[in-house]
């Protein structure tokens, strides 16, 4: 039995603007992970069971427009492998939820298959195969997602035409800090919000392109107090960061009651993370107003609070 993982991913800054070309800031969750095991079958073919949602797809008649199917199938072409398998996945990612399920799901996967193979495949190309995936989940994926996940590093990413030629660079992080992480209990898929903003931006686009710039701006302003450890300025560049957000049309009401249950709480800065108008919300915090601000956003109706430390080293 082969068994290979991948974590989950939070945007820091600069989600939506990185489809235009600005650039974003984005982290893996090593803690939340999706699992692939895969087993030689007696049965010809290949079949895959997707443990949390209940499916399980026999992979010479599953449809086109099946994600699954189509990373495996990728994978398989590019390892030039073939064999009898069974593929089980599970993840403890929740899904259309800004922690990148979709891609993580996937990547676990391609490890996997080129682990059951013998095979190594460098960060870069499991990236490229799962972007392949992320189309079909997302429409026009900026490749955010793929990468973090893939490389499992603290990303600075610029999406840059044509694909394969973006700008991929690991950002340092000087003092690790902790983020809250309230799920709204809303399932968002990102296609729609990225929809809408793409129609808003074709109807008014020097509009947008100056929002896309502030939003840029600030990423650029994170990053160097990243850098610098100069994290209390983080919160304040979070709120920021939201309220250009809201101007894209991609907050929501429940977004914005926990942002404001969480900052009156004592949270250093907050804002929506991923596609919005439903997901995550994210808050800057101090260790010591951690259960402060988690019962606080609980009793304002988050669905689940998690906690994690942000350029911790990992042992
Ligand atoms: O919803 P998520 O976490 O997969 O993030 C989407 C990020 C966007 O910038 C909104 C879209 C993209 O492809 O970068």
């Amino acid at each position: 039995m082969t068994l290979e993982t991948a974590c989950g991913k939070i945007i820091l800054f600069g989600e939506h603007a990185v489809v235009y070309g600005r650039p974003a800031l984005a982290v893996p969750l090593a803690q939340l992970r999706a699992r692939a095991f895969i087993q030689a079958r007696a049965a010809p073919g290949i079949i895959i069971h997707a443990r949390d949602v209940g499916r399980t797809i026999e992979l010479h008649d599953a449809p086109a427009d099946d994600a699954l199917a189509l990373i495996a199938r990728l994978t398989l072409d590019r390892l030039g492998a073939h064999a009898d398998l069974e593929i089980v996945v599970e993840s403890d990612i929740p899904l259309a939820s800004g922690f990148g399920s979709g891609a993580a799901i996937s990547t676990a996967i391609v490890r996997a298959l080129a682990a059951y193979f013998g095979k190594a495949l460098p960060p870069a190309e499991i990236s490229a195969l799962v972007y392949e995936t992320e189309r079909m989940y997302h429409g026009t994926p900026s490749g955010i997602d793929n990468t973090v996940i893939a490389y499992e590093q603290a990303i600075r990413f610029v999406r840059r035409k044509p694909l394969g030629d973006e700008e991929i660079t690991p950002f340092h992080i000087a003092r690790p800090f902790t983020l809250a992480i309230a799920h709204t209990g809303i399932a968002s898929p990102t296609k729609i919000t990225v929809g809408d903003v793409r129609r808003a931006w074709e109807n008014d686009p020097a509009r947008f392109e100056k929002i896309f710039d502030a939003i840029g701006a600030l990423v650029e302003h994170a990053q160097a107090a990243l850098a610098h450890g100069e994290n209390e300025e983080l919160g304040e560049l979070m709120t920021r960061n939201q309220r250009a957000l809201e101007t894209l049309g991609v907050s929501s009401r429940e977004i914005e009651t926990l942002l404001d249950a969480g900052l009156r709480a004592g949270a250093g800065g907050g804002k929506l993370s991923g596609g919005g108008r439903g997901g995550n919300v994210i808050f800057y915090v101090e260790l010591e107003n951690v259960e402060n601000i988690k019962r606080a956003l609980l009793d304002a109706g988050a669905a689940s609070v998690s906690v994690t430390q942000v350029g911790a080293v990992r042992l």
